[in-house]
């Protein structure tokens, strides 16, 4: 365990006794990720190749009776509910992340008295490192572990992302989720979003002398913002005009031989999501390859497609990746949904310190804030510490 996760354990079981009182049943702890590629693509049923990085979300938890659930958050503080009264349309605010996990595992069958649960986040919120999605997971392996539930790591991603949907009410895919359940350390999980058929791929980056660093611009995003509902609905109609089931069935060319038919924006929308797919699975077969150091043109490329095509990024996010590019990154691009939050570079381990001297240089440059930077090592997912 790292230094990190064993402070994080400690705090959690220490807040539980005092808060409490007595010892949690067990600990469990979900991560947060960054995506290496394929942005935009999950709720177009196409390929999405996350990786879980070393933050995480760290709970400890109890079973009670009464029908209570009794929350601490050691961030953002106390809050008891009544399980009957958690639903969709009725929850606000960080708790709803937790109950909404408890309220989606009881959807499945299973039956819940209570529960008393504390946890603990290093996870930036509003970065694009999906907070949310491992606040989720940790809670839903906890309860799941204490009360029974389905034991299939893409089930459970499925009903930690209806607790996003419905009770949390932000409308995201199953990136976030399926990356936080089922990533494994050294690699990036292949996924295939409309079948949730997942292939753990090599990225061996210490071996390769590489380094990816992640640029937290520290420019928050609003996910549940009508821009990425926006998007989604564009794309629906976009694959409607193609007439293929979700923007994953159409090529490229499709895309290009509807292009009047489509009309501009819905036109450059599903030519990025074409676009961003192939590169995807370009990146995935450089890895199997073992040539990772090879990956940076895409990488690149999938940033031009989400500032010019998709229009997701941000003014902060297209400095990061310029100024890494400058300095001698292989290839960078903004990650997660976009409209602020992080960027990924992806460089030499020789070139690290220079290039986030760089992006810290020409951010004061501009008068942005400073952004934190700080290098993804791929870790395992969400699981049980003790
Ligand atoms: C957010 C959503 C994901 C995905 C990304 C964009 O992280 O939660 O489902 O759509 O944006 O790739």
């Amino acid at each position: 365990m790292s230094a990190e996760l064993v402070d994080a354990t400690a705090t959690v079981r220490s807040a539980f006794a005092e808060r409490f009182g007595g010892q949690p049943e067990g600990l469990w702890a979900a991560p947060a990720r960054v995506n290496l590629i394929g942005e935009h693509t999950d709720y177009n049923d196409g390929w999405v190749l996350p990786l879980a990085i070393d933050r995480r979300v760290t709970v400890a938890a109890a079973r009670r009776s009464g029908g209570l659930l009794r929350l601490l958050s050691l961030q953002r503080g106390e809050q008891v509910l009544r399980l009957a009264a958690v639903r969709p349309g009725a929850m606000n605010g960080w708790a709803a992340y937790v109950a909404g996990a408890v309220w989606s595992l009881a959807q499945e069958g299973t039956q819940l008295d209570g529960l008393d649960l504390v946890l603990t986040s290093d996870v930036p919120v509003g970065s694009g490192l999906s907070s949310s999605a491992a606040v989720e997971c940790a809670t839903l392996l906890a309860a799941r572990d204490l009360h029974g539930g389905p034991e299939d790591r893409a089930r459970l991603a499925l009903v930690a992302q209806r607790a996003e949907n419905e009770v949390v009410g932000v409308p995201c895919g199953i990136m976030d989720q399926m990356a936080a359940m089922a990533c494994t350390a050294n690699h990036a999980l292949l996924l295939d979003c409309r079948s949730l058929a997942a292939e753990h791929v090599p990225l061996a980056l210490d071996a390769a002398d590489l380094v990816l660093l992640v640029i937290d611009t520290r420019v928050a995003h609003a996910l549940a913002d009508s821009a990425y509902a926006d998007r989604r609905r564009t794309c629906q109609e976009a694959a409607r005009i193609l007439g293929v089931p979700s923007l994953r069935d159409a090529t490229d060319a499709d895309v290009e031989t509807a292009r009047d038919r489509l009309g501009g924006v819905r036109y450059r929308r599903a030519r990025h999501v074409a676009r961003e797919n192939a590169r995807v699975l370009d990146v995935v077969e450089l890895l199997r390859r073992g040539q990772p150091e090879r990956i940076g043109p895409s990488l690149t490329a999938s940033h031009a497609s989400l500032r010019d095509d998709y229009q997701v990024s941000a003014p902060e996010l297209d400095t990061a990746v310029e100024a890494a590019l400058a300095a001698g990154a292989l290839g960078a691009r903004m990650t997660g949904a976009g409209f602020g939050g992080c960027a990924l570079a992806l460089l030499p381990a020789g070139a690290a310190e220079q290039v986030a001297e760089a992006v810290t240089a020409t951010f004061a440059a501009r008068e942005f804030g400073p952004p934190e930077i700080f290098p993804a090592h791929p870790m395992d997912g969400a699981r049980r510490l003790a």
